[in-house]
């Protein structure tokens, strides 16, 4: 780590400056609690990007979009046609999210770059800002989708016809954006011209209990677990639930019910590292005296094991089918994040910048997905996390504190510092 270059970035590093936009950014879809509830690609997701837009040229960062909508904000390097450093997460959050994660990756990243600059770190590489579209799949499902087309990890059209729950399709939702975007200027997608990123570095609450219950400042990222989602669609009868007798009935409530608990039983792990949800229930016609005619209900697989995750996953559709009786099933794999692991540079260098600063730090792996998994094929890439109050996440509660992010910030500004001048 070169002295001269940590220091006066970490100094410029303002803790006020980066909680009072963090602050008015929650404001965009702010719900009780001191919550966020702020999808992508809707009208809260493009006034959060205009004010994320007036930060950066304020500064003197060049804004672009490619055509998933992934938005940059970019600082020169001394040295032209060098690969840049990108640092960036997601603006979009849970329906019942907090106001910190995703965004405050972008808001750090922000303030990292803009302590850079005011300290006058002269950079060999440019640096680029980016917000990725649609990290949390909450609107549209799978989320990551920005991060996987810019990284060519699935074509960019490829979830056009994706609908919300309210019918619109994501090919028309992002389309009506990047209209209304019209005027900020274009970049194509991906490694344009064959220069990848030289390194992805991402700074993200850690979502999780280990940080504060160890007293650590930084989480030294060396990886993240697989993630696989699926989408179950059991198709019965509609009737009368007053005049229709049970042995004739084709209820997809109780077929239902039935497959998740034989999907209890494929996932169950007496080591507690397997990850599995349903989070997400739809019934139709959803009235309580007609029989259930159709359910749609989300699982979420996780594990950091590949094989193990390929196992599970694999099985979910034939332990659905065998434990229907009344209905028939559909089931569809909507996203599959690989585990990914981190190269050793860019942890190294988080882990280095964070020492220098006093800071006390773990080596760990994400439990949440994020859109660096996907940044893994095309560069070196890494993490620095932030304590999470009590470990929660996608809740209104989600906390983490000026000073702990402010670290944070610092760790990001010296690590940017030292790989945009490799
Ligand atoms: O679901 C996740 O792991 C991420 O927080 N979107
Ligand atoms: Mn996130
Ligand atoms: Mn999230």
């Amino acid at each position: 780590m070169d002295g001269k270059v940590a220091p006066n970035a970490v100094a410029a590093v303002s803790e006020a400056r980066q909680w009072e936009r963090l602050m008015e950014m929650a404001e965009f879809g702010a719900i009780p609690g001191q919550g966020v509830n702020r999808a992508c690609l809707t009208p809260l997701d493009r006034a959060a990007r205009r004010l994320l837009i007036g930060w950066g040229t304020a500064i003197g960062l060049a804004p672009s979009i490619d055509e998933l909508g992934n938005l940059f904000l970019r600082h020169e390097g001394s040295e032209a046609g060098l690969a840049p450093v990108l640092t960036g997460s997601h603006m979009d959050s849970q329906p019942n999210g907090g106001r910190f994660d995703g965004i405050w990756g972008v808001i750090g990243g922000l303030e990292a770059i803009q302590a850079l600059r005011e300290a006058g770190v002269a950079t060999k590489r440019p640096i680029e800002l980016v917000a990725w579209t649609n990290e949390e799949g909450g609107r549209f499902a799978p989320g990551c989708m920005g991060s996987m087309a810019y990284a060519g990890y699935r074509r960019a059209d490829t979830w056009d016809s994706v609908t919300d729950s309210e019918g619109l399709s994501f090919g028309a939702e992002l389309a009506k954006q990047l209209a209304l975007e019209a005027d900020i200027p274009r970049r194509g997608l991906g490694v344009v011209d064959g220069t990848a990123p030289f390194a992805y570095v991402e700074a993200h609450i850690e979502q999780g209990p280990l940080l504060e219950s160890r007293d650590l400042d930084i989480g030294v990222v060396e990886g993240i677990q697989g993630s696989r989602w699926f989408q179950v669609e059991i198709l019965g009868k509609s009737d009368h639930a007053g005049t229709t007798p049970l042995s004739l009935r084709q209820d997809s409530v109780q077929d239902m019910l039935r497959a998740i608990t034989a999907l209890n039983a494929l996932m169950h792990d007496p080591a507690d590292v397997l990850r599995f949800t349903v989070g997400r229930i739809e019934v139709a016609p959803n009235t309580s005296n007609s029989v259930a005619e159709r359910v749609r209900f989300t699982v979420d697989c996780r594990h950091p094991d590949k094989a193990v995750l390929a196992v599970r996953g694999d099985a979910i559709a034939g332990v659905v089918q065998s434990a229907l009786r009344q209905c028939r099933a559909t089931v569809t794999e909507r996203f599959h994040a690989p585990p990914s692991l981190f190269a050793p540079l860019v942890p190294g260098v988080v882990e280095a910048a964070a020492k220098a600063q006093g800071l006390g730090t773990l080596r760990m792996t994400s439990g949440a997905f994020h859109d660096a998994q996907f940044m893994v094929s095309l560069c070196p890439t890494g993490m620095i996390f932030v304590p999470s109050r009590a470990g929660v996440s996608h809740h209104p509660s989600e906390y983490s504190s000026p000073a702990q992010l402010a670290a944070g910030a610092r760790v990001l500004a010296a690590t940017l510092a030292e790989l945009a001048n490799r």
